[in-house]
């Protein structure tokens, strides 16, 4: 199972702030670029929250993502975007959107036999051909060191309605990233449910997304965080082996 619909309504419930605070920091490039208003598209949109952001704003948005229960929730949440389940790979790209993005390492998952780098390089093209100029390609990526200088994390969470723990461990070559995580639902009948779940992860450096970005076309800059998560959580430091990735289409908008 891959974001079944138990750890999809976890992901909503309790781990959707990065989504926001990446269209927050949507919400400023593009107020900043002068574009109020446009298509904008979410590749692995999840549960649809920054699909809401951007829909209250006034965008129009569509969002893709793989797994069907992720669809379900964003359908629910942004009832004004349109959202297609499927492979981000695939995902339509309307000529002259105004951003497209991915959120919460969505190009990394393995979940694709085709996800890589030359996908990843070959859907910057296609991004870039649809945006105007002057839009945005807005994303965040795992690369190597994202389960720290052990090379494993463990991590566990615990609310009243659920627990989650998850081992990330990451290849000795550091090129992927396995997180098994096991969730323990309560019924009815105060027994526990277990659910577990297997994601791999690709991880890429950052010189090799540069490239691949650079190549298709964009101007990148990279940025350890949201600025909006760092200014919201004291606590927060950026994450080991994460980064933030503005491309850029050159040209006015
Ligand atoms: C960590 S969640 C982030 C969801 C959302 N963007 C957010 O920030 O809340 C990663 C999402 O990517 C989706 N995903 C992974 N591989 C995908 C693929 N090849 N095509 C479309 N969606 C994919 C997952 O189903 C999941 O919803």
């Amino acid at each position: 199972m891959f974001y079944g619909p138990d750890q999809a309504g976890i992901h909503h419930r309790a781990f959707g702030g990065l989504a926001s605070t990446a269209a927050q920091h949507l919400r400023s490039l593009l107020a900043e670029r002068g574009l109020d208003a446009g298509v904008v598209v979410d590749l692995g949109c999840g549960s649809g929250i920054l699909a809401r952001t951007l829909t209250d704003a006034g965008y129009e948005v569509t969002g893709a993502d793989i797994s069907p229960d992720m669809v379900a929730l964003a359908r629910e949440t942004a009832p004004l975007a349109r959202f297609v389940e499927g492979s981000l790979f695939d995902a339509e790209l309307p000529p002259g959107c105004v951003a497209v993005t991915a959120i919460g390492e969505a190009l990394n998952y393995g979940t694709d036999p085709r996800a890589g780098l030359d996908a990843v390089a070959r859907l910057a093209t296609r991004i870039h051909d649809a945006l105007v100029p002057g839009g945005l390609w807005l994303f965040d990526a795992a690369g190597p060191g994202r389960a720290g200088p052990a090379q494993r994390v463990v991590q566990f969470h615990r609310r009243d309605d659920w627990c989650l723990g998850m081992v990330a461990t990451e290849s000795e070559d550091r090129r992927r990233l396995d997180r098994e995580i096991t969730m323990f639902i309560p019924g009815d009948d105060e027994r526990y449910r277990r659910v577990d779940e297997h994601h791999v992860l690709r991880l890429y450096e950052r010189g090799e997304l540069a490239s691949a970005t650079v190549r298709a076309g964009f101007e990148v800059e990279f940025i350890d965080d949201y600025p909006q998560a760092t200014a919201q959580a004291t606590e927060r430091t950026p994450l080991p082996g994460w980064y933030v990735v503005e491309a850029t289409k050159p040209g006015p908008a």
